[in-house]
């Protein structure tokens, strides 16, 4: 059973669908620790509500860089967290976190990365980007993070055709209903030790598309 971390800044739907799988048996994890840099959002509420704990680390909290990147990884080693997901988290990781857990720290991003991603490439800009570029398909990608905004790489993606009458918000409902799919299969995947890397190549043994 692998020991999750879940970073979150918003509504946490994701963070929602893979507490689902856990707790229907479909991922053998356990969310040990829910972090977020905003103490309102309704992740955290969730989070609360089942009695999961937290880490909230912002700029008031923890006025020093040092300090929230020492807090967030001592966290992190104290728990053993096998996995970290990252599920609407609206910061960048620490380097120091990106370093300890290479290959362990997973992203789910609203469009087909590389293109529409990176630094202000988040939410509805997404699918505004994609409709006014006049793409043909948009989808989710699952990616490992690295330093760089929405750049580790790639372990999966869904792709979708965008229909003729599509709305920036259209595109999101119908994206975030695959995410919430495509990312606890991912995360189970991972659980189950079914990732395999190969430099830049990485397969999902068992996996329908591979
Ligand atoms: C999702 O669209 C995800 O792709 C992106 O942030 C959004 C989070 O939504 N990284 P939610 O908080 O899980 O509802």
């Amino acid at each position: 059973m692998k020991k999750i971390a879940i970073f979150v800044s918003g509504g946490g739907s994701n963070f929602k669908a893979i507490f689902n799988n856990i707790e229907s048996g479909n991922i053998d994890g356990l969310i040990e620790l829910v972090v977020t840099n905003n103490p309102n959002c309704n992740a955290k509420k969730f989070a609360n509500k089942y009695r999961i704990s937290t880490l909230v680390v912002n700029d008031y909290r923890y006025p020093r860089k040092e300090d929230k990147e020492s807090i967030i990884l001592e966290s992190l080693q104290d728990l053993e967290i096998d996995l970290i997901c990252l599920a609407g988290y609206m910061k960048i990781l620490p380097k120091n976190i990106v370093k300890s857990y290479e290959n362990k720290i997973l992203n789910i991003h609203p469009g087909l990365l590389p293109r529409f991603g990176g630094k202000g490439f988040f939410g509805m800009k997404v699918h505004e980007a994609v409709i006014n570029s006049g793409e043909r398909f948009s989808g989710a990608t699952v990616h490992f993070v690295d330093e760089i905004y929405d750049h580790g790489p790639i372990i999966t993606q869904r792709k979708i055709a965008i229909s003729d009458n599509e709305t920036p918000e259209s595109l999101a409902i119908r994206i975030l209903e695959i995410e919430h799919e495509l990312y606890p299969e991912v995360i189970k995947a991972f659980c189950e030790d079914r990732i395999v890397i190969n430099g830049k190549q990485i397969k999902i043994m068992g996996w329908y598309e591979n």
